[in-house]
């Protein structure tokens, strides 16, 4: 024993020491933030989510759900909510519908044929060639008035007011043409229809250029790009209430709801038919800023001498839409509600447009189902969104928000939205500047799916390089137009590809997808990635992952911008005062943020603490509505990130105010400066509004 005493005794030293060494380093593993029992849990729930990835799955759901063309209203469109409510039940979420009876569009007759110079008549193909088309809808505008119309062609460009300026210019009178418009420069179909009617055209043809994609593929060539004419979000029928079946309706004679649609007829045709007709135009010359990327045969406006017979003939019904729920309730905070929002009405088949982004919501379920499997138990309710009917003017979702408002905005933390989910090569994201950092963070998670060890991340970031790598959302192109400008939700929206040749036309099928938007399903996989995990951050990080640092750095550039725009010549002072006070409580948001994130879970009394500074960075966005909205677009209520009437402008924000600057110039100088010191208190109220809902406190003095 003794002889063995001395080796014993240093084993035993050095298996003390050991134990001290190993207990010490996990106790401060465990001290440290990102190593307490909650967030080690939610990293394991988040790899986990990760590693369930298949394209098979994500290719079996687009394959599913683009079968037959499903139309909104149409009994193909009721079989794909069934599929997507069978497939939330089959992976054991709780699932609802949200039906409403809303005014849809839909064409019955159409025919524009065309009388040239050397008198002969050719009646126009108006549909798509060489496909099956069974069941597809023929091209058309979406609540386009019916109505005949005989006169010249003349080209319009991009039916801009500059474009009716330019042909004034040179003599062109369109008054009792039809006139040929290519889709463009960020004007809504509306616009384009209501400009021409404003300068006394009888109708529209309009047409849309080939992507670069389509040079690979010529057949895409004879696509046309159906849409709607629509202003505006929602109902027709029921402006700012929710179309439940049985409520109340406007007639549809009634102006209010006629204001909203063009006043004289419109059809879109293929490429090849516009350029055949604007091929044989005389008159002057195509102006020489129009020429950028103008067909090289189109040469001269018109009018003339080549006449156009234009004949369309459209319906109005009431049809039932329906909105599909599938639900995860939240353990600690089920009152607090992640929404992730795709809609599933298409124009034809659908398998980009929105198809893609269906399929994308579907693998989410699924892989949420295998992590409550695990035991995964969410801090907060998450809320997987169908929506109807978004192609006619995101009619599903908008009822949706008019009839949860009250609930929507006091208890949704965010709504995160995919629409097509993959058209093509390159992450695209747009939102509000609250999530820019928790966006940047998920992107370092997720592989790119075009090259091998990259991340996300860093492709995103190269490509976008000097320019601003997160865009915003003051379009309303998509569902989170109600969510962010209608309801002040804080708001994302994420996509594969800037565009794609086949968009609103009969050849978006499972079959380009295939061939061309995404042979290996990987760009699906990255885009489930990123709104999954978005999603896990936001239903179970403790203390809400927003930071409005970044909110008040963009405040404070567009007021940089809004100087530079008016020359200096008006005084920002109220909005300047308004973003320092936001930025203080940015400040302070930020450093009680910090502060409670350091005492996860370690403490039970921060609690409540918790809950209060999340509902001040849950509520602060709602601050920048305001009731009586955009004027002229009362639905539009957000004053920093909504759409302005001002159509040739790419301005992003401040759109009251931009309206002011450009709206106003039929008044005098006076009238004018008065309209804009309007329109800057308040958007300076608004961002105060925001800043007290931050601060959380009621104002002093
Ligand atoms: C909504 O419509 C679907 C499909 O027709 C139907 O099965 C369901 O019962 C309806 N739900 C409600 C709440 O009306
Ligand atoms: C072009 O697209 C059509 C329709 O999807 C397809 O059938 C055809 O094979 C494609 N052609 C080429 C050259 O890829």
């Amino acid at each position: 024993m003794a002889i063995l005493a001395k080796p014993s005794c240093t084993l035993l030293f050095i298996l003390t020491v050991s134990v001290i060494v190993v207990y010490t380093t996990i106790r401060s593993r465990l001290s440290h933030p990102t190593a307490n029992p909650a967030a080690v849990k939610n990293l394991y729930y988040r790899n986990a989510f990760l590693s369930f990835s298949s394209e098979y799955t994500v290719a079996a759901y687009l394959h599913h759900l683009t079968l037959q063309p499903h139309l909104a209203g149409t009994p193909a469109a009721i079989n794909t909510a069934l599929y997507v409510k069978a497939q939330f039940e089959a992976h054991g979420l709780e699932t609802r519908f949200s039906n409403y009876s809303t005014l849809l569009s839909y064409p019955k007759h159409s025919s524009v044929s065309a009388q040239f110079s050397n008198d002969t008549i050719i009646s126009l193909p108006l549909a798509e060639p060489n496909v099956p088309q069974n069941g597809v809808v023929m091209p058309y505008h979406a609540y386009s008035p019916s109505g005949t119309a005989y006169g010249k062609a003349v080209f319009l460009n991009y039916g801009r007011e500059q474009d009716y300026r330019a042909l004034s210019a040179n003599g062109v009178e369109v008054r009792g043409c039809v006139g040929i418009v290519r889709r463009g420069c960020g004007l809504s179909r509306y616009e384009v229809v209501e400009n021409a009617a404003a300068y006394g055209v009888a109708a529209v043809l309009m047409y849309t250029e080939g992507g670069p994609l389509s040079d690979i593929n010529n057949s895409f060539r004879g696509g046309v790009e159906r849409g709607t004419v629509m202003k505006g979000f929602g109902d027709p029928l029921t402006p700012g209430w929710a179309g439940i079946s049985g409520g109340e309706k406007l007639d549809p004679s009634d102006p209010r709801v006629t204001q909203r649609f063009p006043s004289i007829p419109s059809l879109p045709v293929a490429e090849a038919v516009a350029e055949s007709i604007l091929s044989s135009l005389e008159g002057p010359i195509v102006p020489y800023e129009w020429r950028d990327n103008l067909n090289g045969r189109i040469r001269r406006v018109g009018p003339g001498p080549t006449m156009l017979n234009f004949d369309y003939e459209g319906e109005q019904k009431l049809a039932t839409i329906h909105n599909v729920f599938g639900v995860i309730r939240g353990s600690e905070e089920p009152d607090r509600i992640v929404l992730l929002g795709n809609h599933r009405d298409a124009w034809t088949y659908g398998a980009v447009d929105p198809n893609s982004g269906t399929a994308t919501l579907l693998d989410i379920a699924r892989r949420y189902a295998r992590l409550l499997r695990l035991g995964w138990k969410p801090r907060r309710t998450i809320v997987l969104c169908s929506w109807d009917a978004e192609e006619f003017g995101m009619i599903g979702s908008t009822e949706w928000v008019e009839q949860n408002l009250v609930n929507l905005g006091s208890k949704s933390v965010a709504y995160l939205n995919v629409d097509c989910a993959v058209q093509g090569p390159g992450f695209f994201a747009r939102a509000t500047p609250q999530l820019d950092d928790l966006l940047v963070e998920v992107t370092k998670k997720v592989k790119d799916p075009d090259l091998n060890n990259v991340i996300l991340y860093e492709r995103w970031r190269s490509a976008k390089k000097g320019i601003n790598q997160i865009q915003r959302l003051s379009g309303i192109d998509s569902d989170f137009a109600p969510f962010l400008q209608n309801a002040g939700v804080p708001s994302i929206d994420l996509y594969y590809g800037s565009d794609f040749p086949v968009y609103h036309t009969v050849y978006d099928s499972y079959n380009w997808m295939t061939n061309f938007g995404d042979p290996s399903f990987q760009r699906h996989i990255a885009v489930t990635g990123v709104w999954g995990l978005l999603a896990l951050h936001l239903a179970d990080d403790p203390v809400l992952p927003f930071n409005y640092l970044s909110y008040a750095a963009e405040l404070l550039e567009y007021k940089t911008l809004l100087n530079n725009l008016l020359e200096g010549r008006i005084s920002l002072h109220p909005i300047d005062a308004a973003i320092k006070e936001f930025t203080a409580a940015a400040n302070k948001t930020e450093e009680d943020s910090k502060e409670l994130r350091e005492n996860e879970n370690v403490d039970e009394s921060l609690v409540l603490r918790k809950r209060m500074l999340n509902d001040r960075l849950m509520l602060a966005e709602r601050g920048f509505l305001d009731s009586d909205g955009l004027q002229g677009r009362p639905w539009c209520k957000h004053l920093i990130y909504g759409p302005h009437g001002d159509t040739g402008s790419k301005v992003e924000f401040f759109p009251g105010i931009i309206d002011a600057t450009s709206q106003s110039t039929r008044l005098d100088e006076e009238e004018r400066q008065a309209a804009i010191r309007h329109e800057i208190w308040r958007v300076a109220r608004a961002i105060q509004r925001a800043a007290c809902a931050l601060k959380g406190e009621l104002t002093r003095g």
